[in-house]
């Protein structure tokens, strides 16, 4: 039984040593120290032996099942230590690699230009304000004096949402709102996009972008008029900017202007871009007619005003050199990335 009990010893040693993983050293922990396991067969078989024999043999037996269990603890506390070294090499951080750049955002241009032209404008005390992409044919046509049979009102000119639905062509449509809710005095700009049908090319979208103006108050004159829009001109493209009114024609207003600054590439000289006149339009103004100050419940005989729509596409591509409308629409970032 002595010789049995050493072969065992022996034999689980080995084994233990060999073992290649957690599961296998479990499988020794059953196979010597279970219930059913080997030693405990050998315990079993203690009852054979003469009464001076008994306590010898299970004293032996003792230590060969404590030296098995520390075998296995060890093993098993060595394998679990080189899991956990591995796992960690495994999951090491390599710190000298490249970080990933992030690109950041940047603020389109004619978001820049807006943002500049708002500035202008708040420093001479207007506030800005908001109106309606989709609008009703009464706002943007009816009381603006336009005429039924204006060509502004055609299909081909106009995206009707339905009969008297439409995309605004023009941010004077906000004017009448803002009449009819403010008493004057009344100073306000209303940039926002504008919806005409226009074939796509170099100059024109169907999407673009305006500032309205509209100034009402009492002796409010062209004079008034005619000094904020220098002022704006001269801060927006340098004080030698010249600005030209040439007489023109809007149903809302009267008289009615239409602004040129010096051309901005060739300054004056003429060029591809001015067409060889030296002169860039920029805005459409007026005095509000009379009508349209009526038909907001605005007393004409007792207050006048002024307004005047900004291109602001046609700031941005001027200021920046930009030979085609349709960069500004397309968020290319490698055009974009430049400014
Ligand atoms: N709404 C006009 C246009 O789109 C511009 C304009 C605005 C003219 C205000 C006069 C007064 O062309």
């Amino acid at each position: 039984m002595k010789e049995k009990l050493l072969s065992l010893k022996e034999a689980a040693k080995n084994a233990i040593i060999a073992a290649k993983d957690e599961h296998e050293i479990d499988e020794l922990r059953v196979k010597y120290l279970g219930k059913k396991g080997e030693l405990t067969a050998l315990l079993k078989q203690m009852g054979s032996l003469s009464p001076e024999e008994r306590p010898v043999m299970g004293q032996l037996v003792n230590e060969a099942k404590q030296h098995i269990e520390e075998l296995i603890t060890s093993k098993a506390t060595e394998m679990k230590n080189k899991a956990t070294e591995l796992k960690l090499k495994a999951e090491t951080l390599d710190i000298t690699l490249p970080a990933k750049t992030q690109s950041a955002g940047k603020i389109h241009p004619l978001n820049t230009v807006l943002n500049d032209m708002l500035d202008i404008f708040q420093s001479m005390g207007f506030d800005v304000l908001d109106g309606p992409e989709v609008e009703t044919d009464y706002y943007c046509f009816e009381c603006l004096n336009v005429p039924a049979d204006h060509p502004a009102r055609d299909m081909q000119d106009t995206f009707y949402l339905s009969k008297d639905i439409l995309l605004r062509t023009q941010t004077s449509a906000a004017q009448a709102r803002v009449m009819q809710n403010n008493k004057p005095p009344i100073r306000i700009v209303c940039p926002g996009r504008v919806f005409r049908a226009d074939e796509v090319d170099a100059t024109h979208s169907p999407v673009f972008h305006q500032i309205e103006g509209l100034v009402v108050d009492k002796g409010i004159t062209m004079c008034d008029l005619k000094g904020v829009l220098e002022q704006f001109a001269r801060e927006i493209y340098g004080k030698d900017t010249a600005v030209k009114f040439r007489p023109s024609f809007f149903p809302f207003t009267e008289p009615s202007v239409e602004v040129d600054v010096t051309c901005s590439e060739c300054g004056g000289k003429g060029c591809r871009v001015c067409k060889g006149t030296g002169w860039i339009e920029i805005l459409g103004a007026g005095m509000v007619h009379p009508n349209v100050l009526r038909s907001c419940g605005i007393d004409p005989e007792v207050y006048q005003g002024f307004a005047f729509g900004i291109g602001l596409d046609r700031i941005t591509t001027t200021r920046y050199k930009i030979s085609d409308i349709r960069l500004l629409f397309e968020n290319d970032k490698r055009f974009l990335e430049q400014f």
